[in-house]
């Protein structure tokens, strides 16, 4: 299978792409981790600012710090951030900018898969996040049909096209992040899973959401139109059909936390 190199450069298209099913599953991870307000955070990949929004609304941090390598998902984070609280700009989890025990708190939605060593990325946030705080993060199941355009996928490859996948998807695998976690010397290490559901409002709001995905678009685009349609057909009899026309199916991530040792 063709692993590919993803690059986030638009925020607006993210938006509509990931950012909705990003904060769905969002809420859950918060709700979980049930952080006291007035930390400190740093939202690592922070990407177009979807989680961190979600952070400021839910969390009542005293600061977000977000970072992330890609300008374009930036200019989005700090365009839609009315917070004085929230702070955005370039960098890599695996040589986080930041002293030792800045943060209360290391959050990182759906990251993981995308990081170069993950085991590097994960001993950063370890490092920047004070004695006792908490190192935490979410990642579509991609192994085990999580990831929101696996319905697509799916129908893709029965019909005999080979989907290129992202990297490093073996790490979205729960026994890969508490392997991850636990060799990072957290403790208190907790999983579980996190299922949510997304409506669409007609299959036009569908399939343009569809064609953002970087495993789909350049395959869509170059099959002839008949097997287009029949991609369609075929997606369409798999989801349940909702009240006019509306899409409504689900996507499953896997959530992680631990705490460093005091
Ligand atoms: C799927 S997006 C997630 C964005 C955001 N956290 C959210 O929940 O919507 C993945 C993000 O990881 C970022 N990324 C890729 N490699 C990274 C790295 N080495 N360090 C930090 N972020 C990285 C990408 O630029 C992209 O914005």
């Amino acid at each position: 299978m063709v692993e590919q190199k993803i690059r986030f450069d638009d925020g607006a298209a993210y938006e509509q792409m990931m950012g909705i099913w990003s904060r769905l599953a969002g809420e859950i991870f918060l709700d979980w981790l049930a952080p006291p307000p007035g930390l400190r955070w740093i939202d690592a990949g922070c990407g177009n600012g979807a989680f961190t929004q979600l952070l400021v609304e839910r969390c009542a941090p005293a600061e977000v710090q977000g970072i992330d390598p890609s300008e374009g998902q930036l200019a989005f984070a700090r365009s839609r951030s009315t917070s004085r609280v929230t702070e955005f700009r370039q960098g890599d989890v695996m040589a986080l900018p930041f002293p030792a025990d800045r943060f209360d708190a290391a959050a990182m939605a759906l990251v993981i898969i995308f990081i170069p060593d993950p085991a590097r990325g994960i001993s950063e946030m370890v490092r920047v996040v004070r004695p006792g705080g908490t190192v935490a993060t979410y990642m579509w199941d991609m192994l085990g049909g999580g990831f929101p355009v696996d319905p697509v996928l799916a129908e893709l490859r029965a019909m005999g096209f080979v989907p290129s996948r992202p990297p490093r998807m073996e790490a979205s695998r729960m026994e890969a992040l508490h392997g991850l976690w636990t060799e990072a010397g957290l403790e208190a290490v907790e999983t579980r899973e996190i299922t949510v559901q997304r409506t669409f409002a007609d299959c036009d709001d569908f399939w343009r959401t569809q064609l953002m995905f970087p495993s789909v678009a350049p395959l869509v685009a170059a099959m002839a139109p008949g097997d287009v349609e029949t991609l369609k057909g075929r997606v369409r009899a798999a989801l349940p059909a909702g009240a006019g026309g509306s899409i409504t199916y689900g996507a499953r991530a896997h959530a992680i936390k631990g705490r460093r040792p005091k």
